[in-house]
């Protein structure tokens, strides 16, 4: 077995999407409702979540910065993953946290491998060797169709990002990622349809992660 969090005593969550699909505001709240429960849990993003990270972040999403080739593109998102991985998540696992995480490897598969085409095998393979196969529990996938996604996002007051500006294609191509993802790993991957409300997909994943928790924990409990 790898190094992966249930060798830790904390719960690592991820969630997942395309542009637009509100996983940010819903990451936000579940970290509101699960502090309510009186859940120690840490909020925090990639490509970021330390100074370093964040400057990554800062070169890869920049627009007006030369052209970035794929395999740049992906060095740099391993980078900033392994010093998000060594810095704050294993750390705050380690103390029994929650980390709560916006994005995290399943979109470098959905980015970079589906939708810039760089080989899959060797991804993972890069991907483990950057987080020392640390995988999520649990990982939730905020599922919008693309147009609806990208006029979300074009039509918001965010400034657009280098991805953002991608073609509608390549968005169709990640759409297809994330899907392909989920259907190889279905227990950890959960896709929820974020077309609706705010409020009505909010109850969907508080409902969601309640029920995950209290199975795992019963789970886990009958292992210890
Ligand atoms: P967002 O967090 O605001 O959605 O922006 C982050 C952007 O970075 C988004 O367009 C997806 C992209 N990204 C990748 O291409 N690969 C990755 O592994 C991660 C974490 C993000």
């Amino acid at each position: 077995m790898g190094r992966t969090a249930r060798k830790t005593t904390g719960i690592f969550i991820t969630l997942e999407g395309g542009e637009g699909s509100g996983k940010t505001t819903q990451a936000r709240r579940l970290c509101e409702r699960l502090s309510a429960q009186g859940i120690d849990v840490l909020h925090t993003r990639e490509p970021g979540g330390t100074l370093l990270a964040e400057r990554l972040r800062s070169l890869l999403l920049d627009h007006s910065a030369e052209t970035i080739a794929p395999e740049t593109e992906a060095y740099l998102i391993f980078a900033a993953r392994r010093q998000h991985v060594d810095h704050v998540i294993k750390p705050s696992l380690a103390r029994g946290m929650t980390v709560v995480c916006d994005r995290f490897s399943d979109s470098t598969m959905a980015y970079q491998g589906y939708g810039r085409g760089l080989d899959l095998r060797l991804l993972r393979t890069m991907n483990d060797w950057a987080t020392g196969e640390l995988t999520p529990q649990l990982t939730l996938l905020f599922d919008v169709p693309v147009p609806v996604g990208l006029s979300r996002r074009r039509g918001g007051a965010a400034t657009q990002n280098r991805l953002d500006r991608e073609t509608e294609r390549f968005h169709r191509k990640v759409r297809a990622g994330f899907h392909a993802l989920a259907r190889r790993e279905p227990r950890r991957i959960m896709v929820i349809d974020s077309t609706g409300p705010l409020e009505s997909v909010a109850q969907t994943v508080e409902d969601l992660v309640m029920s995950w928790l209290n199975t795992y924990s019963a789970r886990t409990s009958r292992h210890r």
